[in-house]
């Protein structure tokens, strides 16, 4: 079953609790937060993210997906902890070792909480399968990471398409995100190549009704 996970990247300022309200009642299966640290990626997102969270986490049962675009991983995992998300997923990128990618997968679950990987652009997919039994959602870049409102990277559909395929061959159980780029009109096919959870940001927060897109981006 497909589900959405809406990043809050592009809500424009001072709308914020505006929107997550409709949000909670337009039933995005998740809320997507982006966290940028300003070194792996340029744009520094970093306090406002736990602000928002936070906020979030006041106000809102749905679960957070919490996507660290940070080179401190281990910093940013004890800070954003503090939101209780229901999965951090990390830049397989932003390690330097396989030791390391092991280290942050088991601390991430020692803290109770589901771990994903994310992979960008450039990055081979083979380069993760080593780590998928491990972990509980893979979280393939459909853009470059750093902002919102960018256009869907084609070639990643048949990224998601190899992925899938391992994933069945190897008998896992593994979410597969799709993160940027993704509207009305390339959601169809991402699905298609085997994503089952659609990160959108834009597409979500332009439209007038929060639900009608959800539902049709799922449907
Ligand atoms: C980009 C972020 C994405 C982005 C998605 O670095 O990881 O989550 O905010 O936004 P849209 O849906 O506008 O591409
Ligand atoms: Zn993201």
């Amino acid at each position: 079953m497909v589900e959405v996970s809406t990043s809050i990247l592009s809500i424009k300022e001072g709308e914020e609790s505006k929107v997550y309200f409709e949000l909670e009642t337009a039933k995005t299966d998740y809320f997507h937060i982006d966290v940028m640290d300003g070194k792996f990626v340029e744009k520094d997102t970093y306090h406002k993210m736990i602000e928002n969270a936070s906020y979030i986490k006041r106000i809102s049962n749905l679960p957070l997906d919490v996507h660290l675009m940070v080179e401190d991983v281990k910093t940013a995992i004890d800070d954003f902890l503090a939101v209780e998300p229901n999965i951090i997923t990390f830049h397989l990128e932003a390690c330097k070792s396989k030791e390391e990618v092991y280290e942050i997968i088991n601390y991430i679950k020692e803290n109770n909480c589901r771990v994903g990987i994310s992979v960008k652009p450039n990055t081979k997919i083979e380069e993760i399968y080593e780590f998928l039994p491990y972990i509980h959602m893979c979280l393939v870049m459909t853009v470059e990471p750093g902002k919102g409102g960018q256009t869907l990277l084609t070639d990643m559909l048949d990224k998601i398409a190899t992925l899938k395929k391992y994933v069945e061959e190897q008998n896992l159980e593994l979410d597969i995100e799709a993160d940027g780029g993704i509207n009305l009109k390339t959601a169809p096919e991402v699905k298609k190549a085997g994503a089952n959870v659609l990160v959108a940001g834009t597409a979500i927060v332009i439209a007038n009704d929060f639900k009608t897109i959800i539902d049709e981006l799922k449907s």
